[in-house]
């Protein structure tokens, strides 16, 4: 019988703990840790998952805010308001909602977004550090995985993970995350991407599958391997549909795993509340 890795249950255990550090602060007489969300344009997703974050912050004390800027806006005019959120105090952490209108380069964006407020973890700055084991802001959904193969004490040294897509968000970083010297880590970490031959017999490999590809039940159950470890991180919706989907077909995988992660409820959940880790930690190291 597997067992579910249920994110709501721990989001919800996290959001708490959260909250008790932002009533310690605002007792010392501090403000409350401030997130703010930049989004530019009306992706109907992006709203969604922005509005979600401004919620769950407000649940915990914290601050939050989001900056709707039009779909038309210049890079300048935009550059402008991220120097603006660099230099305002009152601000601990930002985000700009990707993906942007196609006139807008989104690496400048990124590269222009202070490290020390940068909560999503994206600046080259800290992707390197955190390559390099050094203290950074670990972009939110790895760091949301790591704490939950952390909190359910799954063993993970010399496990072989194997990591489906390989984007500079999710893929790419909780490859190194797990193979890194840590615990949860010391996984044995194989990437595999569009080019990647014989997927299916990597996939029956693997100890620990975190499937981060974007297409709906991509990962079928002839692919895994009794007992492994699912991680799911896929958000597909379908034209007309209302449900999300995701990146495992989890009704036939689940009964072969021993711990999956359902969608919705599981990693995206983790997702927002590492967000507020960042920014509590933001808000910490300041003052
Ligand atoms: N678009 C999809 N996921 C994310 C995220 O985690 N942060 C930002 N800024 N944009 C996203």
């Amino acid at each position: 019988m597997y067992q579910l890795l249920d994110g709501k249950l721990l989001s919800a255990q996290i959001k708490e703990e959260i909250k008790l550090e932002v009533e310690s602060l605002m007792a010392q007489g501090k403000r409350a840790p401030n997130l703010v969300a930049v989004i530019v344009g009306n992706d109907p997703a992006s709203e969604t998952y922005v509005n979600s974050k401004a919620r769950n912050c407000e649940a915990v004390g914290m601050q939050s805010s989001v900056i709707r800027l039009d779909e038309n806006i210049s890079e300048e005019k935009l550059l402008q308001q991220i120097n603006l959120l660099n230099n305002d105090k009152n601000v601990d952490g930002f985000i700009v909602q990707m993906p942007l209108p196609k006139h807008i380069n989104e690496q400048k964006i990124i590269e222009t977004i202070s490290p020390e407020k940068d909560v999503d973890g994206f600046h080259p700055i800290n992707l390197g550090k955190m390559m390099l084991g050094q203290e950074a802001f670990v972009s939110a959904t790895p760091m949301g995985i790591m704490e939950m193969l952390k909190r359910y004490n799954i063993d993970t040294k010399g496990k072989h993970a194997v990591v489906i897509g390989r984007s500079n968000i999710v893929g790419t970083p909780i490859s190194l995350l797990l193979s890194r010297n840590t615990n949860p880590g010391n996984c044995t970490v194989t990437l595999c991407h569009s080019q990647t031959k014989n997927l299916k017999e990597i996939c029956l490999q693997a100890d620990i599958i975190v499937a981060a590809i974007g297409k709906k039940h991509f990962v079928t159950a002839d692919m895994v391997k009794d007992g492994a470890v699912i991680i799911d991180v896929g958000i597909n919706r379908i034209a007309g549909e209302k449900k999300i989907y995701g990146d495992v077909d989890f009704d036939n995988v689940a009964p072969k795993s021993s711990f999956i992660t359902p969608v919705p409820g599981g990693v995206g959940l983790m997702t927002i509340v590492s967000l507020m880790l960042n920014t509590l930690k933001s808000a910490k190291a300041k003052r």
